[in-house]
């Protein structure tokens, strides 16, 4: 079994940033820069954002975070994000979610300058995607496919079953994997037989929040299991594939932690250095 090292694939792709970044540099001299708009004091968010600067620094670009206390207005968010919009020096805008309740989620991705939005999620850069376009990308499905990638470079006729449907990870998950000629199937909470689904699989991306839903016997062997979930229970934090069983039966596998979660950060700077690239066109 290939236990997928995502630490050691974030540290690459991020030395190959940073060398992106000088380069981009003595080219244009300027650098790419990230600004993200934290509000409140969930201590999750907190630490995502204090990684994804510790990251943005590491590889050259600027970085910017701007926090906002749990009662701030809309209106504040979103006029700061329209002056963020039209600031030359601010490459890629990220707003951490979750957001408060009196906070319109979908009015503030869509305030994001489309060109700006290095989450992808942007009815904009969605569609786009989905159409086969040029766009943003969500970090956490991209991530995800360069793993897979690394382990099988051809994936034309596939199997892949995506098991969560949300705009974060399923949705966009699917349209990465059908533009290299995958059969996607996506299951959800009202899939019949999720095993039966799950063991037609060659590739595996669980994206649920379901503590160990996927088990040994519910992947065929030689399958690629990619799990995405980050679930506090009594034991720690455990993903969404039962890990022992699994890392029995599949061909490769991700840890949690230690697969995904380092790969999402690393794809968020170049998501805003490509934003970058862009712009300079
Ligand atoms: N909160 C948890 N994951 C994410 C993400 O990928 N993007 C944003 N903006 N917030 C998040």
């Amino acid at each position: 079994m290939i236990l997928i090292d995502g630490k050691k694939a974030a540290a690459e792709l991020r030395a190959e940033l940073k060398e992106e970044v000088t380069e981009l540099k003595s080219k244009h001299n300027k650098v790419p820069g990230l600004t993200v708009i934290l509000i409140g004091d969930l201590t999750p968010s907190q630490i995502y954002v204090r990684n994804k600067e510790k990251s943005a620094n590491e590889v050259g670009l600027k970085s910017e975070v701007i926090k906002y206390p749990d009662s701030v207005e809309e209106k504040t968010v979103l006029e700061k994000i329209q002056e963020l919009n039209s600031d030359e020096t601010v490459s890629g805008i990220l707003v951490q979610l979750p957001l408060p309740k009196h906070i319109d989620k979908q009015k503030v991705i869509e305030t994001i300058d489309p060109s700006k939005d290095v989450d992808g999620f942007h009815p904009m850069n969605v569609g786009n995607l989905s159409s086969g376009y040029e766009s943003s990308i969500p970090c956490t499905p991209l991530g995800c496919y360069l793993l897979i990638k690394k382990i099988e470079p051809n994936l034309s006729g596939k199997k892949a079953v995506i098991v969560g449907r949300s705009n974060l990870n399923g949705k966009p998950m699917t349209q990465l994997l059908l533009k290299e000629n995958c059969t996607v199937t996506i299951t959800h909470s009202k899939t019949k037989d999720l095993k039966a689904e799950c063991l037609e699989a060659d590739i595996i991306v669980a994206a649920v929040g379901i503590p160990e839903l996927v088990r040994g016997d519910w992947v065929k062997k030689d399958a690629i299991v990619i799990d995405v979930g980050i679930n506090k229970t009594d034991n720690g934090i455990v993903g969404d594939v039962h890990f022992d069983e699994v890392s029995k039966n599949a061909k490769a596998l991700t840890p949690v932690p230690g697969g995904v979660g380092p790969m999402t950060i690393a794809c968020l700077l170049k998501n805003t250095i490509d934003c970058f690239k862009r712009s300079q066109i």
